[in-house]
């Protein structure tokens, strides 16, 4: 984890929050790597998910909701997690972390320690909406973004063609007060989400049947994003481990260095969120069959990836390290960058004119690094280390045969490809 840290700073991937100003647990900020490593895989998951599926639509929600979505959702009520807190140094856990508590218990100074019973912690982010100082509305930011999606079923049931069974996207930020965040990213206080909401007829067998069907679907797309098959597996959830409003829950976890840990889960939410809503909203949330005339409240079957836990294992994943070079195999699509060029040279004006038409030409289809600094090799390990696939080098050959050197990333092979035909060649490997 170490390296995977030190690597995310040095190249711009991932620093922390308010770093200047000493941080702000819990909290991070994505630099120039990071930020395109991150929209790729919410664009190609966008893609997948929406673009590509005519049974799927998408919404963009508001973050800050009326807060009485969230007592119809349960999550004032029961989205919570049991907190014990030291005693004597006053330091707060969650009381399910057991490697946690033994390690504060191990690294504790001074008087024994000694824990309080286990109370539930609420979860929920508030914040205050309003310009009048003690007129202002408590509100909460969304624990996740479900319930932007839940509210707007009939919105999107009248304004669309969708018909059971169909789904709604979102991708979107959601806050949670996380007792002890920790492990890089993994447990953030503020984390984005990509989610489906698989609205179902009412009914167990149907339920089964979509649920395998999204556990398949959702393994096999992050295999297809190059991610090991090894370091991949389902996880049952127990009854008594479950969220407040799933009926059956399955996570993805990740072989982590911190042992296998969840990224995303498909869980079965049977009735619960578009009942309650009907419950507190007065609103009728059902759904008419325009077949058989049924109508009925439907059941939601949802896909809830985490952006940051999943951009953050796909970048162990690809972390190389072979003969003292060090490199991210990021699938091309996923790379921040599809290719750099560079001048073999950075004082020939003649290198430099020929290199930076080819990086005005390719940036317009793709992200395209540029440099010009030091020597090739440290041009190489920097390009490497941010995951691109292809460095092209601008020679004195080049101004005559109009060919460059391109270099791949994992077998460090170098081909002279002709100039015109660097785009599709590029274009190919990213559709691959
Ligand atoms: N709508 C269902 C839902 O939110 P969840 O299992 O609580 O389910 C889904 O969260 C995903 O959101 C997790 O698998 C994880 O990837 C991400 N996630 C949850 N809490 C997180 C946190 N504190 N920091 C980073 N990601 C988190």
């Amino acid at each position: 984890m170490q390296k995977i840290v030190a690597l995310c700073k040095r190249r711009g991937f991932i620093y922390p929050g308010s770093e200047i100003y000493g941080g702000l647990g819990g909290t991070w900020d994505y630099g120039p790597a990071g930020a395109l490593l991150k929209k790729n895989l919410k664009d190609l998951w966008w893609k997948d998910m929406v673009q590509l599926r005519e049974d799927i639509v998408g919404v963009d929600a508001a973050i800050m909701m009326n807060p009485k979505a969230w007592e119809a959702s349960g999550h004032v009520e029961a989205f919570s997690d049991p907190l014990v807190e030291c005693k004597v140094c006053n330091q707060r856990f969650r009381a399910d972390k057991e490697v946690e508590i033994k390690s504060h218990e191990v690294s504790h100074k001074g008087d024994k320690v000694e824990w309080t019973k286990p109370q539930q912690f609420n979860l929920l982010v508030k914040a205050y909406l309003g310009v009048l100082e003690g007129k202002q509305s408590e509100i909460y930011l969304r624990g996740e973004i479900t319930n932007g999606v839940q509210v707007n079923f009939k919105n999107v049931l009248d304004s669309t063609r969708v018909k059971i069974p169909f789904g709604i996207a979102q991708i979107g930020k959601a806050f949670r007060n996380e007792i002890t965040p920790g492990n890089f990213t993994f447990r953030s206080r503020e984390f984005e989400q990509m989610e489906v909401q698989f609205y179902i007829k009412p009914d167990e067998q149907e339920g089964q049947k979509w649920f395998e069907y999204w556990k398949k679907n959702r393994m096999d797309w992050y295999l297809s994003l190059g991610m090991k098959k090894e370091n991949l597996r389902f996880r049952d959830h127990e009854p008594t481990e479950r969220a407040h409003y799933a009926k059956a829950a399955t996570d993805i976890e990740y072989n982590a260095p911190f042992g296998w840990s969840e990224f995303m889960g498909i869980h079965n939410r049977g009735d619960w969120d578009l009942s309650r809503h009907q419950k507190y909203s007065g609103q009728d949330m059902s759904y008419l069959d325009p077949v058989t005339n049924e109508k009925y409240i439907p059941w939601d079957i949802e896909t809830s990836a985490g952006v940051d836990r999943s951009t953050l294992f796909i970048l162990i994943d690809s972390y190389t390290e072979d003969n003292g070079r060090i490199y991210l195999k990021l699938h091309p699509k996923l790379a921040p960058y599809k290719a750099a060029v560079f001048p073999l040279l950075a004082n020939k004006p003649e290198l430099i004119k020929k290199a930076k038409a080819i990086y005005d030409d390719l940036k317009k289809d793709f992200m395209v690094a540029w440099d010009a600094r030091g020597n090739i090799g440290k041009r190489y390990a920097s390009q490497d280390e941010i995951g691109t696939p292809f460095c092209i080098t601008v020679d004195f050959q080049s101004l005559e045969d109009e060919m460059v050197t391109v270099r791949d990333r994992d077998s460090v092979e170098q081909e002279r490809i002709r100039i015109v035909d660097l785009s599709n060649y590029i274009g190919d490997m990213i559709k691959r």
